[in-house]
């Protein structure tokens, strides 16, 4: 018999060492984070298991679900310009510097609620980072951050030959919050459609959220990415959303953010309209963008304002 008592021990041996160093060579060779390409990988986890670090911040991070969009922006900022592919502005787009910062996050990789940029300005931001007072110098407080507890995603798509059939449309919506984004699906508030237009209501308060569950925030975040064509993702492309076969393409979108408490600017800055300011944002094709809309959510309140913000680097603002 080939298989003796005093052949096996070596040859299992022998064949277990090979086995392992094929795993690990598989697993050094796929050392990467599916959610999150702005990481270093490497073998330096708990037993040699593979662990990614996110750029700018070196914080490690849990490839299994999202990353929180204050490190996604911290990485972001931390790649030198000229590698960075943003997305061509169109010739009317100027640069939005307010936006664009690099930011202080805690220990759970969530926004400070006070920011401040080199100079020394600081200011208050939201749960998505957006500021939400005036800016003022490092005597400036911000007691807490307050929440952004509703985002509606205003998007347009391509004309089709036939509108689509909207619960078809809610569904596929919805899978993809779900299987992309991971946010648990009673986050997604609504799904209205009127053809060309498509918003998606995604609604968090902090009571609700769980531990472990994404946040509205990031899914935002990560879906904004996605539509400019600047996926997040290791190894995906962009949306590919499908209804019934029929490919659905994003031609503009707005993200609105509304927080749980009305925002601080000073009544100077409201003057530009106290019924509604709606800073509309044109960008070319792919660009989504991102506008802050404050509220007062009082039942009667006349004021609203709507702040253009950042993230999406450029703006065009047309009509105030
Ligand atoms: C590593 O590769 C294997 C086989 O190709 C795949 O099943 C697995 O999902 C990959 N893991 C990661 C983290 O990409
Ligand atoms: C900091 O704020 C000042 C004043 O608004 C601005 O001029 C400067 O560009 C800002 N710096 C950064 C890095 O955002
Ligand atoms: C939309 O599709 C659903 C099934 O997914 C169907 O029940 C419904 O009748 C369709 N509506 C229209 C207007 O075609
Ligand atoms: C949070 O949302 C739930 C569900 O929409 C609601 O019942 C609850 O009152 C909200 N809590 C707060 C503090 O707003």
């Amino acid at each position: 018999m080939a298989s003796g008592p005093g052949l096996a021990p070596p040859l299992l041996r022998l064949l277990l060492l090979v086995a392992s160093v094929a795993h690990l060579a598989a697993a050094q060779g796929n050392c990467t984070c599916p959610t999150n390409k702005m990481t270093v990988c490497g073998p330096d986890g708990p037993g040699g298991r593979c662990q990614c670090r996110a750029l700018g911040s070196g914080v490690v991070v849990d490839c299994s679900t999202l990353t929180s969009k204050c490190l996604l922006l911290k990485a972001r900022m931390s790649v030198p310009k000229a590698g960075r592919k943003l997305v061509k502005p169109s010739e009317h787009a100027i640069v939005d510097n307010d936006g664009l910062y690099d930011p202080e996050c805690d220990h759970e990789g969530r926004f400070k609620a006070r920011q401040c940029n080199q100079s020394s300005e600081c200011w208050c931001v939201n749960s998505v980072g957006v500021r939400r007072t005036d800016k003022g110098d490092q005597s400036l407080r911000c007691d807490e951050v307050v929440r952004t507890h509703h985002i509606l995603i205003d998007l347009r798509h391509r004309p089709t030959a036939r509108a689509f059939n909207h619960s078809d449309l809610d569904a596929e919506l919805r899978r993809l919050f779900r299987e992309r984004y991971r946010l648990h699906p009673r986050y997604v508030a609504a799904v209205h459609y009127e053809e060309p237009t498509i918003q998606i209501e995604l609604r968090q308060n902090a009571s609700q959220k769980g531990p472990g569950d994404v946040d509205i925030a990031d899914a935002a975040y990560y879906f904004e990415r996605d539509v400019k064509g600047e996926s997040l993702f290791a190894g995906r492309s962009g949306l590919d959303v499908r209804v019934r076969g029929e490919p659905l393409h994003v031609e503009r979108t707005l993200i609105y953010y509304l927080d749980e408490k009305p925002p601080r600017f000073s009544m100077k800055r409201l003057t530009a309209g106290l019924i509604a300011v709606v800073v509309v944002v044109a960008v070319a094709l792919v660009a989504g963008v991102v506008v802050l809309v404050i509220t007062n959510r009082r039942k009667s309140g006349k004021y609203r304002k709507v702040e253009l913000k950042e993230l999406g680097e450029m703006r065009n603002e047309p009509s105030l």
